[in-house]
């Protein structure tokens, strides 16, 4: 009897906190339009609000997301971003967007997560190679061709991407449930961190020699290696 009651609670207590905030806080007024000047600051929620008397439509206004952005960079791909940074209406609202451009024949949003958001894509132009990938133990991955029309969710911290397979450019809309969604690249964030991660370190990781884990690092951040084998060998010399 004991053993029951135990577990009833248990199993209460287990359903209780399964209930998990997954965006961002609700809003805590109608809107709260951000500013970088304190002077004209009140409300905190989030980022600083603007005085309600200074908000004007323009904070709830973002242009250009009709304007196909330049693509000849290594990947092919330009991301257009409207979020809290460049878009102050959304502070404390859980929301931002953003466009996708792909170049034809091969243009890639190499694969990233985003730490705070999942995301919702919309194919608009052209044929993307878009997926997924599950966290352990399964690694599963869920990916499809999308066309003009189709739409793609991509849940919040998963990795995934999106790769132009059609010979005509192409554009996608990004929507997110977080103003500042945040985003890792996969390979900039590992062999382009800043200072680098030791190349003992990626080299165990990715299963690769240290000189192919240099060039990677050249590719991705232009950062030089630290020599972890010194610094350890300086540490015991001084103790
Ligand atoms: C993205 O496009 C904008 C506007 O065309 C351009 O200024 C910027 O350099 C591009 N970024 C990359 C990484 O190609």
């Amino acid at each position: 009897m004991e053993g029951a009651h135990f577990l009833l609670v248990y199993a209460l207590l287990a359903l209780a906190s399964s209930i998990a905030f997954a965006s961002d806080p609700g809003p805590l007024q109608d809107f709260c339009a951000a500013t970088n000047d304190p002077s004209t600051g009140v409300l905190l929620n989030g980022r600083l609000c603007k005085d309600p008397k200074l908000t004007t439509v323009n904070d709830f206004t973002f242009s250009g997301l009709n304007i196909r952005a330049d693509t000849s960079n290594q990947f092919g791909f330009n991301i257009t971003f409207a979020i809290i940074d460049e878009f102050p209406g959304v502070n404390t609202l859980g929301i931002s967007t953003a466009r996708i451009d792909f170049a034809a024949n091969g243009g890639l949003n190499p694969l990233h997560l985003h730490p705070r958001a999942s995301e919702a894509l919309v194919c608009m132009e052209g044929t993307l190679y878009a997926g997924f990938v599950t966290a352990l133990p399964e690694y599963r991955l869920f990916a499809k061709i999308l066309r003009p029309g189709d739409a793609f969710v991509f849940p919040q911290g998963l990795i995934h991407f999106q790769l132009n397979v059609g010979k005509t450019d192409a554009v996608a809309f990004a929507s997110f449930n977080s103003q500042n969604p945040g985003v890792i690249r996969v390979a900039e964030s590992t062999f382009g961190a800043n200072p680098p991660i030791a190349s003992k370190v990626l080299a165990k990781s990715f299963q690769l020699d240290r000189d192919t884990v240099h060039q990677l690092q050249n590719k991705f951040g232009g950062n030089q290696d630290i020599d972890l084998e010194m610094i350890v060998a300086n540490l015991f010399d001084e103790l």
